[in-house]
C-alpha cells in the first residue's frame, strides 16, 4: 500500500539528495524504519532492508519501492541481527546487487513491558542481544563499506551528495531510568555508548555516527507494546502537545544523512517533543486506572499491550 508522501517526509527537502546512494536498514520493515527508508528512497536512494520475517520484509521492500519510479529496494528476510554471519551475508548481497552501502540505519530492536521482578535472565539477555549485540553486528558488517563510501564522498561535498554515515535508533528511557523497561533502558544506554565510540574511531575515516532517540511515535509497534493510554491522553503529557509522527523521525534522518548534517558526529538527536525532560515514567505500562507505582504492588499493568506474556500476578 503506497503511503502519501506528506506522511513520511516534510516538503522542505530537495529532490535527488541521495541520488545514486544506497541505504542499508535493519528493522527496515518496522513502522519507524520503513518510513525512514521510504524518505531516503523518495529522495533518490536505493535501499536494502533486513528483517527476521521473510514475508513482511519482502512485502515492505516492494511497497517502499513505490516511493520513486525506478527505485531498487531489496528485502532480505530471515536475517536476525543477533547473528553476525547473517548480517555480513546481507551486507554482501546489498553491495553486490546495489553497488555499495553509503548509509546505515541500525533500527532492529526488541521490547516488551515487564517489571524486573518478573524478568527472566533470558528475557533481559534477549533485548540486550537484539539491541546492543545487534547494533554492534550491524556496525561490524557494514563499516568497511561506509569507509569506502566516505572515501568516495569527501567533504566538503562539491555536489551536495554525501555518504559514509550511520544512525542507530535508540530511546530516552535510560536518561532517567524507566519502570517496566529495565532491559530496554540498559540496552539503549549500550547502543548510545557504542555509537559514540564508532564516531571517535571512524570519524577520522570520514564516517559520521549518530543516534536518533524517538519519543512516543503515533501508530508504531513501539507504542502498541508500551502504552495503553490513548494518543490524546498521552499527547497532553508531552510538552509539544502531541505524539510524534514517523515523519518527525524521517526528517531527522534526512538532516543527519544529507549535507546539512556533515559536521554532526557522535550526537544523540532526541526527537520527543521534550518529553524526557518531564522526567521518568510517563505512560509505559499504564492505561486509565493503571498508574505508577500502583502496578508494582498489584502486578496489573495495562491490558492489551502487544508482546505481553502471562498474568497479573503480584510482583
Ligand atoms: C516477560 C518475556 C516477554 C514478556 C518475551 N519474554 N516476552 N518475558 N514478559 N512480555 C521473554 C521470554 O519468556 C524469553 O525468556 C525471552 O524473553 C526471549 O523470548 P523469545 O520469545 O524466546 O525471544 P525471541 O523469539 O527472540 O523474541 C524477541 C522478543 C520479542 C524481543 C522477546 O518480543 C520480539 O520478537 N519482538 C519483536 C520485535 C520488537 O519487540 N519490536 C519492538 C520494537 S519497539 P525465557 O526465560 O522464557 O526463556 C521499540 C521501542 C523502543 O523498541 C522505545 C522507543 C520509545
Amino acid at each position: 500500500m503506497s503511503i502519501p508522501e506528506s506522511e513520511y517526509l516534510s516538503p522542505v527537502w530537495k529532490d535527488g539528495l541521495f541520488n545514486g546512494r544506497v541505504v542499508f536498514v535493519t528493522g527496515g520493515a518496522g513502522t519507524i524504519c520503513s518510513a525512514q527508508t521510504r524518505a531516503m528512497v523518495r529522495l533518490g536512494a536505493d535501499a536494502c532492508i533486513i528483517g527476521r520475517n521473510v514475508e513482511k520484509t519482502e512485502k515492505a521492500a516492494k511497497d517502499i519501492a513505490t516511493a520513486r519510479k525506478g527505485a531498487r529496494v531489496i528485502g532480505i528476510g530471515g536475517c536476525d541481527v543477533r547473528s553476525y554471519e547473517s548480517l555480513a551475508s546481507a551486507a554482501g548481497r546489498c553491495v553486490k546487487e546495489l553497488g555499495g552501502i553509503d548509509f546505515v540505519i541500525a533500527g532492529a530492536a526488541g521490547n516488551f513491558v515487564v517489571p524486573l521482578s518478573r524478568m527472566s535472565p533470558n528475557a533481559f539477555k534477549a533485548v540486550i542481544d537484539i539491541d546492543v549485540i545487534g547494533t554492534f553486528n550491524t556496525v561490524k558488517a557494514t563499516i568497511p563499506h561506509l569507509v569506502e563510501s566516505a572515501k568516495r564522498n569527501p567533504l566538503p561535498s562539491k555536489d551536495g551528495l554525501t555518504g559514509g554515515r550511520i544512525i542507530a535508533i535508540s530511546a530516552t528511557f535510560h536518561y532517567t531510568g524507566m519502570p517496566l523497561q529495565g532491559h530496554v533502558a540498559a540496552a539503549k544506554a549500550g547502543v548510545d555508548s557504542l555509537m559514540a565510540s564508532v564516531a571517535l574511531e571512524y570519524g577520522p575515516f570520514g564516517v559520521t555516527s549518530n543516534v536518533i532517540a524517538p519519543g512516543p511515535i503515533a501508530n508504531t509497534e513501539g507504542m502498541s507494546r508500551l502504552s495503553g493510554v490513548g494518543d490524546d491522553v498521552m499527547g497532553k503529557r508531552i510538552p509539544s502537545g502531541r505524539l510524534g509522527s514517523v515523519r518527525d523521525i524521517s526528517d531527522a534522518t534526512i538532516y543527519l544523512f544529507s549535507d546539512s548534517g556533515s559536521y554532526v558526529n557522535g550526537h544523540v538527536l532526541v526527537v520527543d517533543g521534550a518529553l524526557w525532560r518531564m522526567g521518568g515514567s510517563v505512560g509505559v505500562g499504564t492505561e486509565i486506572g493503571v498508574q505508577y507505582p500502583d502496578f508494582l504492588f498489584t502486578g496489573q499493568i495495562a491490558k492489551g499491550l502487544a508482546g505481553q506474556k502471562g498474568s497479573s500476578s503480584k510482583l
